[in-house]
């Protein structure tokens, strides 16, 4: 296995925070050095079950998950937290996709790869934020909703571009932005500041999404429009939750008429 997926690897098997940004760093360098990324298709993939995350945050259902009211300071330190989370479980997600499909272009490793190093960006701006709160990742309880879509679309590139990157990410450009004019109004500039990178990158995560599910969709000689609503529907039936972002999700990569299509399958639409 060449040093990149090695490193790869080695990242979705750590069990520490500290080597899976460590081991992602070195994915993004050798990808990032112009350094072949080709795939060898005799390269060995483990399964989805040997990923490993670290011992803390503890893991509970969403209903046992404290409350992230904004106004306080409490809130506040649950708030980031979830959003550290999120961000960790991200830079996995990433790898994965790297890392469990064969055969792509040499391209599709360096951008998830990219995707993978942004979210270490976002994760440790984050850590760093949390500890204003007297605070580190680990010490609030969490919970595994995004890694769950992960290994529910091991073995389906299909259904894993149209699920976590253009439904789990994209969700994210819908709901940041509440979130910024919150945290704005109440001054809180430095929460803002962090959620506004975040915002602006996964805009280009997403719209790798979108790129790499055409580029599958075209190989396969299938419409991108019905293969992401067909997984939509399978995976979630029908659990889509709106309102969408149009400017973020057009520049994202999404056509008007999916856009029109998620918003008629908006439950609280049709509420
Ligand atoms: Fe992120
Ligand atoms: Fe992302």
């Amino acid at each position: 296995m060449s040093d990149l997926f090695n490193a790869i690897e080695k990242a979705l098997l750590a069990t520490s925070c500290d080597e899976t940004i460590q081991m992602t760093r070195r994915a993004f360098e050798l990808s990032a050095n112009s350094q072949p990324c080709v795939d060898l298709s005799d390269r060995v993939v483990k399964p989805i079950s040997l990923v490993n995350f670290p011992d803390k945050p503890l893991c509970v259902p969403p209903r046992e998950l404290p409350r992230r009211r904004l106004g306080t300071d409490a809130g506040k330190r649950s708030f980031i937290h979830a959003i550290a989370h999120i961000e960790f479980n991200a830079i996995k997600l990433a790898l994965d996709i790297a890392y469990r499909f064969k055969g792509l272009p040499e391209q599709f490793y360096r951008d998830w790869v990219y995707v993978a190093n942004d979210e270490c960006k976002h994760f440790l701006l984050l850590c760093e934020h949390l500890k204003n709160y007297d605070c580190e990742y680990g010490d609030i309880p969490s919970h595994d909703g995004l890694w769950s879509m992960a290994v529910k679309t091991d073995n389906d590139i299909l259904a894993r571009l149209s699920l976590v990157p253009r439904y789990l990410e994209a969700r994210g450009l819908d709901v940041t932005p509440g979130m910024l004019d919150k945290l704005k109004a109440q001054k809180d500039v430095a929460s803002a500041a962090i959620l506004e990178i975040i915002l602006e990158d996964e805009v280009t995560h997403v719209e790798y999404g979108t790129k790499w599910l055409d580029f599958v969709c075209k190989q396969n000689n299938v419409q991108r429009e019905d293969v992401f609503f067909e997984n939509i529907d399978h995976y979630l039936k029908g659990q889509i939750l709106g309102p969408f972002n149009r400017p973020l999700r057009l520049r994202a990569g999404f056509t008007e008429s999916e856009l029109a299509t998620l918003e008629s399958k908006d439950k609280r639409h049709s509420r």
